[in-house]
């Protein structure tokens, strides 16, 4: 296991309130990411966990439920004894009786545990839920967890917080994006800052731009109730691949707290321009519209690239180039900083070698368990001066053998300790749906694309003449 930030402190007893537990979020995540912190004994000493859903279930039935779905999804990575350990920790509520069943809960574990609030539900409830915490009393001594998407655009963004902030004070609101959860994207920290290798280079004169690549095989998977309102855009621009935008952008902090990380990452958002949807190439799988629950007009993008910029000292004329997409041909997660060619080309190509290679690129890979790599190219062996491409690769697997917390673990802990430097504030939040207005005010037109490819061509021209450094054999 790897050392969290706050070490193994235990978080202090708590009564953790799930909305949506019987939804799949909490089924593939939540649940046997929970579970998987009490197993290793990350959990507080004393916890109680409300279930709540539509229609309450009883303890014995919410408790059958979850035995069912960790047996699924804690993928052979648990024994009976540890999962019926922890179904006891269980209560089932519905939302008119939650006042009651937090009364119980605390009474088991005594004293004055605290309150955590997951909401894992669709987000035009999440108004409605915090409004009734307040109201009730249940949001004293209590964080609250959302998931999002934080707003559809800017206004719909600030009315949310206002809500929220109506309520919980930002200190307590932990607005949750896995992405900033999994270790690759925390080690971009240790690899900027805690090295003097790599900072030096990681600015304007070094580096000629920055590609920011999220590609998934996978398609909408049945959840178009969810994704034909939302659209690539929502589901992972605004969300995810501008936060870790801020990781990679972000000048070195003046100490490793939540205040001075979010500080930074949000003069990186203030710096971004507003977006040009000139810049932006949106695509439609073929066939998504016949997918159950999809109009058969629908305009939703499931494909997006785009180009932004950061017009700061250290990023002014370095474009930021951003690539997600459902039913593409690999499932990625791929950060490239791609160097400036050295100025003078005298050394001879090898036999078979294109005419452009592929220049200096250092290569996050982010989906778990992650790795770095450094392209560069080396003399071949032999007589004559000719070069390859080749690279030097760390991997997270191969280095250190202990077992990582996965993004879902990682992130629900720091939110009982209230540590929030993986989470995203309201001022950060707001800034990006700023400047992401002109692009939802004006979207460009759709382009169709094939399922299992890279998408639409016009997404190739977006970077001309520099290139995707995805797919890696091209
Ligand atoms: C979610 C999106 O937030 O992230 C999904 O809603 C996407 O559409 C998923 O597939 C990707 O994250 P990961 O890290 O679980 O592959």
């Amino acid at each position: 296991m790897t050392v969290p930030r706050r070490s193994f402190e235990r978080p202090p007893n708590h009564v953790f309130v799930l909305y949506g537990v019987t939804g799949d979020l909490a089924r593939r995540k939540i649940l046997p990411g929970a579970f998987h912190l009490f197993v290793a004994g990350l959990l507080p000493k004393d916890f109680r966990v409300i279930g709540v859903s539509r229609a309450a279930l009883s303890d014995d039935d919410l408790q059958a439920e979850l035995l069912e779905s960790l047996k699924e999804f804690t993928h052979g990575r648990s024994t009976k004894r540890d999962r019926l350990a922890f179904a006891k920790h269980f209560h089932g509520s519905d939302h008119d009786h939650l006042v009651d069943a937090v009364a119980r809960a605390e009474r088991e574990i005594g004293g004055r545990p605290r309150r955590l609030y997951h909401l894992a539900i669709p987000p035009s409830a999440f108004e409605s839920v915090v409004q009734y915490l307040g109201s009730t009393g249940l949001a004293r001594r209590a964080r609250v967890i959302i998931e999002k998407p934080f707003g559809m655009d800017l206004a719909s963004a600030r009315e949310l917080n206002r809500v929220v902030h109506s309520v919980f004070d930002e200190e307590h609101v932990f607005r949750i994006d896995h992405f900033l959860g999994k270790e690759s994207i925390d080690n971009i920290l240790a690899f900027r800052f805690a090295n003097g290798l790599f900072e030096p280079t990681w600015n304007r004169a070094h580096i000629d731009h920055v590609q920011i690549d999220v590609p998934e095989t996978l398609s909408i998977e049945g959840r178009a109730g969810f994704y034909e309102g939302t659209g690539a855009f929502r589901d992972m621009v605004v969300t995810h691949l501008f936060q870790v935008l801020g990781f990679v952008a972000m000048e070195p902090p003046t100490a490793l707290t939540a205040k001075a990380l979010r500080t930074e990452k949000n003069k990186v958002f203030e710096a971004m321009k507003p977006i040009d949807p000139e810049d932006v190439v949106r695509g439609q799988y073929e066939g998504y519209r016949s997918e159950q629950g999809v109009s058969p007009r629908s305009q939703t993008e499931t494909f997006i690239a785009l180009r932004v910029e950061v017009d700061n000292w250290r990023w002014s004329g370095v474009p930021f180039f951003l690539r997600t997409g459902k039913c593409m041909a690999e499932s990625r997660q791929v950060i490239s900083l791609v160097y400036h060619e050295p100025p003078l080309r005298m050394f001879p190509l090898a036999a078979g070698q294109r005419r452009s290679q592929r220049p200096n690129e250092l290569m996050i890979d982010f989906r778990d368990p992650g790795s770095i790599s450094e392209h560069f190219l080396a003399k071949e062996p032999g007589p004559t001066m000719k070069l390859r491409e080749t690279e030097m690769t760390f991997h997270y697997q191969e280095t250190f053998a202990s077992e990582h917390l996965e993004a879902y673990e990682r992130l629900l802990r720091d939110a009982m300790l209230g540590d929030q430097t993986l989470f995203t504030d309201s001022d950060g939040i707001e800034r990006l749906w700023e400047i992401s207005m002109p692009l939802i005010e004006d979207p460009p037109r759709l382009h169709r694309y094939a399922g299992g490819s890279w998408g639409p061509r016009a997404a190739q021209r977006l970077l001309s003449p520099r290139r995707w450094c995805l797919p890696e054999n091209c």
